[in-house]
């Protein structure tokens, strides 16, 4: 063990910080925006069982995995395989899939600094409706320099977090943003269902149509269970290389999944009774809560106040999960070549910023630049989030399942929680081993119609 490695200040600070990176665009932008395009309640119902099944028992053996060798993905699998060459490949492909994500992920970040901005600014207070807010979001969109500046802007918070180091910088933002962002949403729940024809997105959130999921839906959601609970690439496997043998993975994990699926939920009752009230449709693709929040502030006592305060709270919330991503790649660099930390972030933080820079055009400008039919940005969205992110987590439940297999893997699970339930362990070894991997697939392969 390397006694020298960083470690978490205290238990809360490793599910904070983990909650931190689970929490965020992903759950109050992306999930929205796909449950309005994929027919409300029964997405939801699908995401849910995806959590359940997968997404849970996949946290549980990432974090376990990065706990027991406390190196980052590649190092993990090093050891863990003796130093066979596909597994390492594994841990590298996550090392890959975090900078394509933190790429395009960062310019949705730089969107919600910018609209901090336009908040301050008191753009919105004069707008009547979500249509006139969308045409102020396009025209902000469309404009390279401003979508560029933030996402340059939002790439330098992020370096200079990672910069501080772990305990330091990542445990210090997530305490206290992330209470204070549970609070607001609750608020913005609480004025959405009281507006007048509500209703309407209640119930679309809660009655399922059955008729509406193909295997098409289960894909999605699947994809957004492995985003929304940074699943799949070795960014929870890093912070649980942080954490210390005395806490308990299982515990800590359910703590995670639990607060990332409530305020997924909560962002839909935050989203859609507004949407249906204000007469909006809800497949509005990702500009959907840039559009319908700033309107419903204005429905608010002090909601100028508020605006700012919402943005400022989901800017903190991009970034715990930028930080999150950026984490994992130095994490690798410095393990790995023995880069310094400092310089590591900063390399890197600009590589990545290049790397985006396709996906922020794909708003303006190169609306038209096509990779399989796809804008930039959907393009690095899908292949990252929907096919690379659940791949790793076939590999990943694979190999705690079977290869290290869960007679090794289980007495370091054990460490640090008393007195577990034996028939938890048991549910967790064959979710683990067949349910989580052979899921993945079914849905892999009714996706591209093979089913
Ligand atoms: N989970 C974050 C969100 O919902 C995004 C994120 C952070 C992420 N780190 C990740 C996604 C690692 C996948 C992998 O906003």
């Amino acid at each position: 063990m390397d006694i020298n490695r960083e470690q978490w200040g205290s238990k809360i600070g490793f599910v904070l910080a983990a909650a931190g990176s689970a929490v965020g665009l992903g759950n109050i932008w992306k999930f929205p925006y796909l449950v309005g395009e994929n027919g409300g309640a029964a997405f939801v119902l699908l995401y849910l069982l995806c959590v359940v099944l997968v997404g849970l028992p996949v946290v549980i053996a990432e974090i376990l995995i990065g706990r027991t060798t406390q190196k980052n993905p590649v190092g993990s699998f090093r050891e863990l395989s003796k130093g066979n060459p596909f597994w390492m490949f594994i841990g590298g492909l996550g090392v890959l899939t975090g900078f394509l994500i933190l790429s395009y992920y960062n310019v949705i970040a730089g969107w919600s600094l910018g609209y901090v901005v336009e908040s301050l600014k008191g753009s919105f207070q004069n707008l009547e409706n979500p249509a006139a807010a969308g045409e102020l979001f396009n025209q902000l969109s469309s404009r390279p320099q401003w979508t560029l500046l933030f996402h340059g802007m939002f790439m330098m918070l992020t370096v200079s977090i990672i910069y501080a180091g772990v305990a330091k910088g990542i445990e210090r933002a997530s305490k206290i943003m992330m209470p204070a962002l549970l609070i607001l949403i609750i608020i913005l729940v609480i004025r959405g269902i009281t507006l007048n024809g509500a209703s309407a997105g209640i119930h679309y959130l809660l009655k399922v149509d059955f008729s509406v999921i193909t295997g098409k839906t289960f894909f999605l959601a699947l994809g957004q269970a492995f985003f929304s609970l940074s699943l799949g690439m070795g960014a929870l496997l890093t912070y649980g290389s942080y954490m210390s043998k005395k806490d308990s993975i299982p515990i800590s994990a359910l703590n995670i999944v639990l607060l990332d699926t409530l305020i997924a939920l909560l962002a839909g009752f935050m989203i859609f009774p507004a949407v249906f009230a204000m007469g909006m449709q809800p497949a509005q693709g990702p500009s959907l809560i840039f559009n319908i929040l700033p309107i419903v502030f204005n429905s608010i006592p002090a909601g100028y106040i508020f605006r700012i305060i919402f943005f400022i709270l989901l800017t903190v919330a991009a970034l715990t999960s930028t930080i999150s991503l950026l984490e994992v790649i130095t994490a690798f660099v410095v393990d790995e070549f023995q880069f310094e930390r400092k310089k590591a972030a900063i390399v890197l933080g600009i590589i990545v910023f290049v790397i985006g820079i396709p996906s922020a055009l794909s708003f303006c400008g190169w609306q038209n630049v096509m990779i399989f039919g796809l804008t930039c940005f959907d393009f690095v969205d899908f292949i990252s989030a929907n096919i690379f992110l659940p791949l790793g987590g076939i590999f990943i439940a694979l190999f705690v399942g079977w290869f290290w297999g869960t007679k090794n893997s289980v007495p370091h699970l054990l460490e640090g929680t008393v007195k577990f339930p034996v028939f938890l362990v048991s549910t967790w070894s064959i979710l683990i081993r067949f349910v989580a991997p052979v899921l993945i697939l079914l849905i892999f392969l009714s996706s591209i119609g093979i089913l």
